[in-house]
């Protein structure tokens, strides 16, 4: 099979790791992080086009600092420095980085001094560029020009031409560095020579042909949760394999209002897949009866999970491969395991290892989530399905505070499609990454004609984020927010009252559990 020309990302710590990379594939060209630890041997091995140095915490002169192989300069491979990348460029060929008083941070003038440079093609003499960072590059080393400055940083910007070396100071992958985008495609296109051959629809046939190849006449089985990634997933397999590939989806019964409906018709009847829909919403809910403590919750719900998906595979008799929908943000991620344990968040897709498969299959490893989106467009999957937000695995099992009972499902399931509505009408879904409602555990006093009530509190939530380890609370406006208020009040018996979430995360987490 054909190979895409591929960029390196070589991580050195940096916020904004994935977010390069993630650039890099907007320019059509395909490329995977590597840790700055991984042997040069290894890295020249896979003839990559380019390689981009990241940014970084560290300060390059520190002995403790991350480092790489002084040889990577001369490989012959085209390479760009980014921030602390841009400083260890300088410090390892042997330019000087110093520390500065003053930190530059935020929005900064920034003039090219050499428009003629290949990085700055289309890139006016004047713009504005994104900085972080306290150390700066005094003196760049010998047979390097200054190619950019800003008021503060004298060199914003280095290129030695003759070895294909370039710098940069300032953050490109940030969208407030207003021609970022055209300096990392200068750089892909024109320093590293590459085409753009990073297109969904070579990916998919790619795609189709391997899973063909490794699955030969043998069967698949995957676990559909109606989420972006294993739906992607699912039909990918299914275009490769056809029938020879059973989903099972596992109804908790606590899905959103009509959502095991929508999974069911989308695959069964556009799709023409085996689907096999467990409704096992009444035995999750009893396991649950009582049950208040949230972890205590997600380990219910999980297990329970596991254990229904196991008994349905069962009755498939020797199936050999599980699919499943690993993306890359999960490859790239897991293995660091030193961030604390807020949230068990076991995925749905994380399935027993137990079952006999003899091999997994994981045909999104290699994408971001908005690659998988546009494959999932390619595949003509429906778009409220493709731009699903994110909805987490227990359900909600975690959105009824408390113990969780058919009825108080039932009420926040009503409150949620209205407010989900609402924003749609508003034209606001794929402008808030994550919205949904709550029902609190907390009832107070209201008045509703001329009667008291005595009802529950509902909250709404509506987070922005680009990875959700981080959010700000969504400034929804208030004409929409009174709406969906009005609605929830006048439509779903049981409430009485509706507050809006105004907390970011941290210190508040998405969910309320
Ligand atoms: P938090 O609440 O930790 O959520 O800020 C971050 C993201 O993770 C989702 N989430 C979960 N997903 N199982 C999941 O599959 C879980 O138990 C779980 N808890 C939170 C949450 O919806 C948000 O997108």
């Amino acid at each position: 099979m054909q190979k895409n020309e591929s960029v390196l990302v070589l991580d050195f710590g940096g916020q904004y790791c994935q977010l390069i990379a993630r650039r890099v594939r907007e320019c059509k060209v395909y490329c995977e992080i590597k840790s700055y630890k991984t042997p040069i041997e290894e890295l020249k091995a896979k003839g990559y086009k380019g390689i981009i140095l990241t940014g970084g915490p560290n300060s390059v002169y520190k002995d403790t600092s991350p480092r790489c192989d002084k040889a990577l300069f001369s490989l012959g491979i085209p390479v760009l420095g980014i921030c602390y990348g841009a400083q260890l460029m300088a410090y390892l060929l042997d330019g000087t980085v110093s520390p500065s008083e003053v930190s530059e941070y935020g929005k900064t003038p920034v003039t090219v001094t050499k428009p003629a440079s290949p990085l700055f093609e289309g890139v006016p003499e004047e713009s504005v560029c994104w900085m972080s960072h306290t150390d700066y590059i005094s003196v760049p080393p010998a047979g390097f020009t200054v190619t950019a400055k800003t008021q503060d940083c004298p060199v914003a910007a280095m290129e030695c031409p003759e070895k294909k070396l370039c710098a940069v100071q300032f953050h490109p992958e940030v969208e407030h560095t207003v021609y970022g985008q055209t300096i990392l495609r200068n750089f892909l296109y024109n320093v590293c020579g590459c085409k753009g051959d990073w297109l969904m629809t070579s990916f998919i046939k790619r795609s189709v042909e391997a899973i063909r190849e490794r699955v030969g006449d043998g069967r698949v089985l995957c676990a559909l949760s109606g989420g972006v990634d294993s739906s992607v997933a699912a039909v990918l397999v299914h275009k490769a394999i056809g029938k020879r590939l059973t989903c099972i989806f596992v109804d908790h019964g606590m899905l959103r209002k009509d959502e095991g409906d929508e999974v069911e018709r989308v695959f069964r009847k556009q799709f023409d897949m085996n689907l096999i829909r467990v409704n096992a919403g009444p035995q999750f809910l009893e396991k649950l009866k009582g049950v208040t403590d949230p972890e205590q919750k997600r380990k219910i719900i999980g297990e329970g999970f596991i254990r229904t998906f196991e008994a349905e595979a069962k009755k498939l008799g020797r199936v050999e491969f599980l699919c499943q929908g690993t993306i890359y943000p999960d490859v790239v991620e897991s293995g660091t395991g030193d961030a604390a344990v807020i949230k068990s968040h076991h995925n749905v897709g994380g399935l027993p290892k137990d079952v006999g498969f003899s091999g997994i299959i994981e045909p999104l490893r290699d994408l971001f989530k908005d690659e998988v989106r546009a494959v999932g467009e390619e595949l003509g999957i429906p778009a409220n399905l493709v731009w699903r937000q994110p909805f987490p695995g227990p359900g909600l099992g975690i959105r009824v505070l408390g113990e969780v009972t058919p009825e108080k499902v039932a009420t926040l399931q009503d409150a949620d499609a209205i407010f989900r509505d609402e924003i749609a009408k508003a034209g606001l879904d794929r402008k808030i990454s994550q919205y949904f409602a709550v029902l609190t555990n907390m009832r107070s006093v209201g008045v509703m004609g001329d009667g008291r009530t005595y009802d529950y509190t509902v909250a709404l939530r509506g987070v922005t984020t680009s990875d959700f380890m981080t959010a700000d609370w969504a400034r929804i406006p208030y004409d929409v927010l009174g709406r969906a208020s009005e609605r929830i009040i006048n439509e779903v018996p049981g409430v009485n009252r509706v507050v809006y979430d105004i907390t970011s995360k941290p210190p508040a987490t998405i969910e309320w559990e």
